[in-house]
């Protein structure tokens, strides 16, 4: 059995039980490359201010390399014994090199250690989300061409409501999705900043240097206090919390494709390599893939909760209550990951039904807002117009017809001044382009959209240094 790093103080062994209850390897292991990556930068600084000798720092990087590709081939041993990435590295290293390796511990604790490596994996989750999220805004953008003169029913109350371009609805995801990457770009600022050197709560009293260290690591500020930062999770919080506003865009955008897909709606036909079928019923085509990005919705949320609930209450600084964070932070970002990953292709690869969208766009009464301020700009109060409008509406629904098929009559009768001009703004087309406002399903508001995007998406990678590091 391997002694424990900490073992000096101890007379008795480990309990075995003790061992696989506190033991982190089975799912810190993913953090072995931002592990070596801080532990390298570590070394580095510790020659530069002479802690260690050049050549003993080369000694511990090159071994440090060397396990980092035994773990990526597979052939390294984990073991519980040894608790938890850091610890197999650091032993593995020893085991390499002898007594250097003994020396790479110098001026840093695990409590530092792990929030480091954390907050790197954090930076390049952050940034490879970031590139998703691109890619499925760029899959949407994509279909603003394509479907630019569609129009589709708007709702709201899940009832039709008012006309929309189609684009309009592309880009309405674009927006939301942007936001998200605004958030992560955000959270990224608060990640990228270097914990190591506060050691286990206090610092050290050895000669560090840890503007060195996170030059080194592409971090952009040093944590100002070691106490604070070795008891900080706000970085986990905040991408979690990022990671579930992506997730609720997600569902709600599946939530919406899935009754579209139904066929009570036919407004879209997903591609069948997204889709499964039933094991009893022949017929069967399910938009499966659609109601897993909504149910596994559920785990990100619930992590979020988990991790909240992990942090709350605890004393400064570290206690090991923290390892819990990263099962549910890791299945957080590997469900939304995987959940965009799908979206792409999905939202690329789907047809809208048009002639069966078109064929009942004439439902539902979508223009009626239109002439509502139609009347409006004749001079009629807002309240006076939504009334007689509202009666109108029942007028078509008793003689089950459009508004447009009304003859002036009815429409006199609402108001003896309204003449022929009021057709201009009946049908769904002519409502669309009866609108002015800015931002809204205006056809020339909806080409501004689209420009913006077209200029947005084209210059939208963003910074990174995770790449080349990690
Ligand atoms: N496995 C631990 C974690 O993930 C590493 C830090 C342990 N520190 C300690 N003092 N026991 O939090």
């Amino acid at each position: 059995m391997a002694a424990k790093a900490w073992g000096g103080v101890f007379d008795e062994a480990t309990d075995r039980r003790v061992e696989e209850f506190t033991e982190s390897i089975s799912f810190d292991r993913r953090l072995y490359k931002h592990d070596i990556t801080g532990s390298i930068a570590h070394a580095q600084m510790l020659a530069k201010v002479g802690l260690i000798s050049t050549d003993e720092c080369q000694q511990i990087e090159q071994g440090l390399m060397e396990i980092r590709a035994e773990i990526e081939q597979g052939s390294f041993g984990f073991s519980i014994e040894l608790e938890d990435i850091h610890m197999h590295i650091e032993r593995a290293l020893i085991e390499r090199i002898g007594d250097t390796g003994r020396k790479l511990h110098t001026g840093r604790s695990r409590n530092d250690q792990v929030s480091t490596d954390l907050r790197l994996w954090v930076r390049e989750s952050i940034d490879r989300l970031d590139d998703c999220l691109v890619d499925l805004q760029k899959a949407f953008f994509s279909r603003c061409d394509r479907d630019r003169d569609c129009i589709l029913p708007g709702y709201t109350h899940m009832q039709r409501a008012q006309p929309l371009l189609a684009p309009h609805y592309w880009l309405a995801y674009c927006e939301k999705f942007d936001r998200d990457r605004d958030r992560l770009a955000d959270a990224r600022r608060r990640t990228n900043v270097l914990s190591l050197g506060a050691a286990a709560l206090a610092g050290t009293s050895l000669p560090i240097d840890r503007n060195d260290v996170a030059q080194r690591l592409g971090f952009e500020a040093v944590a100002a206090n070691s106490l604070d930062v070795s008891s900080d999770r706000d970085f986990v919080l905040e991408f979690a919390f990022t990671l579930t506003v992506i997730a609720e865009h997600l569902s709600t955008w599946a939530e919406e494709w899935i009754i579209w897909s139904t066929s009570e709606f036919n407004f879209i036909k997903i591609p069948q390599a997204f889709c499964t079928g039933s094991s009893i019923m022949p017929q069967k085509v399910n938009p499966d893939v659609l109601e897993l990005i909504r149910g596994k919705t559920a785990r990100v949320v619930g992590n979020l909760q988990t991790l909240l609930v992990l942090v709350k209450g605890l004393p400064l600084a570290y206690n090991r209550d923290l390892q819990e964070d990263k099962p549910p932070l890791f299945d957080s970002f590997d469900t939304v990951l995987a959940s965009l990953q799908l979206a792409s292709p999905l939202v690329a690869g789907t047809e809208l039904n048009r002639p069966a969208i078109e064929e009942r766009l004439d439902r539902g009464h979508l223009d009626a807002t239109a002439l509502m301020e139609y009347l409006i700009k004749r001079g009629i109060p807002q309240r006076t117009a939504h009334g007689m409008i509202g009666r109108l509406v029942r007028k078509a629904i008793d003689k089950d017809v459009r508004l447009a098929d009304l003859p002036l009559s009815d429409f006199q009768e609402a108001d003896a001044g309204l003449d022929e001009t009021v057709y201009d703004v009946l049908g769904v087309q002519k409502a669309v382009e009866a609108m002015k406002s800015y931002g809204s399903t205006a056809p020339a508001e909806v080409d501004r959209q689209i420009a913006s995007w077209k200029e947005k998406l084209n210059c939208s990678r963003i910074r990174k240094n995770s790449d080349d590091l990690v």
